[in-house]
């Protein structure tokens, strides 16, 4: 069912320091930040040859990742994605095999325009999934 590793995720506590160091000490392609509203993040898109890290920073104090940041003060990884072909039936699959789908199980739009879903992270060894339809 999944496909390729989409992006991991990381929550950091200063986005343009962990830019800088993404872009400088490891040398890679580095975005400027896009705030995405509809999932309460500011992103630095990192992307390598075959993946990308999403560098998330809370866009608000109602942020779903500034509790994440409140517990790792540091910062952390919060998510892995994978890609999918098809978001539903991956999800009806998933369900049947007793899979939950966090929120209310509808598809929202991603980072990058498309429909992804999020998977409890206590259904897959304490990682929250991203599925993500390509
Ligand atoms: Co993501």
């Amino acid at each position: 069912m999944i496909g390729k590793l989409n992006h991991v995720a990381i929550v950091v506590p200063d986005l343009e320091v962990a830019a800088k160091s993404y872009s400088t000490v490891l040398g890679a392609d580095v975005s400027d930040p896009v705030d995405l509203p509809t999932h309460g993040v500011t992103t630095v898109f990192v992307t390598l040859p075959n993946s990308k890290i999403e560098l998330l920073y809370p866009l608000d104090l109602n942020s779903p990742v500034k509790s994440f940041l409140d517990r790792n003060p540091n910062g952390g990884i919060h998510h892995i994605c994978f890609e999918v072909e098809d978001i539903y039936s991956a999800r009806d699959q998933l369900l049947k095999e007793g899979s939950r789908v966090l929120g209310d199980g509808e598809p929202k739009e991603g980072a990058h325009g498309k429909p992804v879903l999020f998977l409890h992270p206590k259904d897959f060894f304490g990682t929250l999934i991203e599925l993500e339809q390509v």
